[in-house]
């Protein structure tokens, strides 16, 4: 048999259910916020995502599905959706077609990373990205976006954490004091973290080695080094929250795996709600960002465009998925099953079968499965709440009788008016 990739899932039905859940909140919140939809492609050009994830970040250096395609160009699965959101911002100059360049798009992103739970090749995220605001108001509203995310979906123990990485003016002051810091240290430190001084210091934060964490503990914090204007936009993006009653912390470690941020950076972390053995919620472990995101200002310039700035976040469908309450029941669209009495009433179920449909009503029928009492059995697996018997005595009579799934009542209505009486009993 061939097996789906490692790495890689299929989302069945049952589980789907809450998938759908999931995204109908994240488009009703988006839309409430003024957001449009976008959809890029899956696959771009690799520079694409080599300048703007990053040539400094894991996900560059080692996560990325590129090849080189049968024209003899090299392509990626993306394998986050800013870069792109930026290249369809620019490309087709929305900030002059859209009333407000307030784009969201939800779909597949790609990482050659080691799966584990809450970690897989093939993942989704919900990306929201806004261009061209500086005011720490869009910030805060961004962070507002997403914590009423994770409150409408019903994750409980979710948790804000913040920082500010400053600006290209202010963030070199920082990388060199954090280089100053280590000083001695930093032979002591891994393979990945000598190269990261080398290249961009701040990655140090992403360092999940544990025999460098005493360490990386020790270092500056970028707070300390923002410029004057960094530190009060900080300042107002913390008051706006306060403003909101959203509570939050400031989290120095937060500089984030990818190189285009400045000054605010996000994360909201959560727990699995649904442990796979039936205990009670454990923790996400090292997977537990249900969304991260932070503010862009110098992506856009960077990628061929006009200097604006940007802020976004983007949110993980499966650890969403996975802290769902466990108790959060999906009720199934309201069902109605026909069945027939032999050939005579065949035809006209199937007529009426196609009524119900037309008219708006979820409806099946079984094909195989001719006797009522095996159609009996299929109405109640489908959990159907009315089934409606069509038999040849009863059509002579111009009648059908609908049965009440869950009592068992029985009664005959006229066939005219057969599609209204459904509708009725499912209401
Ligand atoms: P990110 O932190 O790389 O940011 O990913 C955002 C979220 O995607 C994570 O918090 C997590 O929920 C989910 N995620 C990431 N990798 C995986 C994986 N391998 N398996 C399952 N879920 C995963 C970004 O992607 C930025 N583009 C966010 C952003 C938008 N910043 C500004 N605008």
């Amino acid at each position: 048999m061939i097996t789906a990739i490692r790495g890689t899932h299929d989302i069945l039905p049952g589980q789907i259910e809450r998938w759908q859940f999931v995204e109908r909140v994240a488009h009703q919140l988006c839309e409430r916020y003024g957001y449009h939809e976008i959809r890029t492609p899956i696959i771009e050009r690799e520079e694409l995502f080599a300048k703007g994830t990053g040539e400094t970040t894991d996900i560059v250096q080692k996560e990325m599905y590129s090849f080189t395609d049968k024209g003899g160009e090299r392509v990626t699965l993306r394998p986050e959706a800013t870069p792109s959101m930026v290249r369809a911002y620019v490309e087709h100059n929305l900030e002059q077609t859209l009333p407000s360049a307030k784009l969201y798009a939800i779909g597949p992103m790609f990482r050659y990373e080691r799966p584990q739970k809450g970690r897989y090749r093939q993942f989704h995220q919900l990306d929201v990205e806004v261009f061209g605001l500086n005011d720490p108001a869009i910030d805060a509203e961004v962070i507002d976006l997403a914590w009423s995310l994770v409150t409408d979906l019903g994750i409980k123990r979710a948790e804000l954490v913040i920082n500010s990485v400053g600006c290209a003016a202010c963030r070199p002051k920082f990388a060199a004091a954090l280089l100053e810091a280590l000083g001695t240290d930093l032979p002591k430190l891994c393979q990945d973290c000598q190269r990261r001084a080398r290249t961009n210091p701040l990655r140090i934060y992403d360092c999940k080695v544990p025999a460098d964490q005493p360490i990386i503990d020790r270092l500056p914090h970028s707070v300390d080094f923002l410029d004057e204007s960094c530190a009060t936009h900080f300042a107002g993006v913390k008051a706006h929250l306060d403003t909101f009653g959203i509570p939050w912390r400031v989290s120095h470690r937060l500089v984030r795996g990818l190189d285009y941020y400045t000054r605010t950076t996000f994360e909201i972390l959560g727990a699995v709600a649904s442990a796979d053995d039936g205990s009670d919620a454990e923790s996400l472990g090292a997977q537990n960002a249900l969304l991260g995101g932070g503010r862009y200002d110098g992506l856009v310039k960077d990628l061929g465009g006009p200097d604006r700035p940007g802020i976004g976040f983007a949110a993980g469908l499966e650890r969403l998925v996975l802290a769902l309450p466990q108790e959060l029941t999906i009720d199934p669209p309201a069902m109605a099953c026909v069945a027939a009495i032999g050939d005579d009433g065949r035809p006209e179920a199937l007529k009426l079968l196609r009524e119900l449909r037309r008219g708006g009503i979820a409806a099946v029928m079984e094909f195989e499965a001719r006797s009522l009492r095996a159609q009996m059995k299929r109405a109640d697996r489908v959990k159907a709440r009315v089934t409606v018997i069509v038999g040849g005595d009863e059509l002579a009579r111009g009648e059908v009788t609908l049965r009440n799934m869950s009592t068992g009542d029985q009664h005959a209505v006229p066939r005219a008016s057969a599609v209204e009486a459904i509708r009725k009993a499912l209401a």
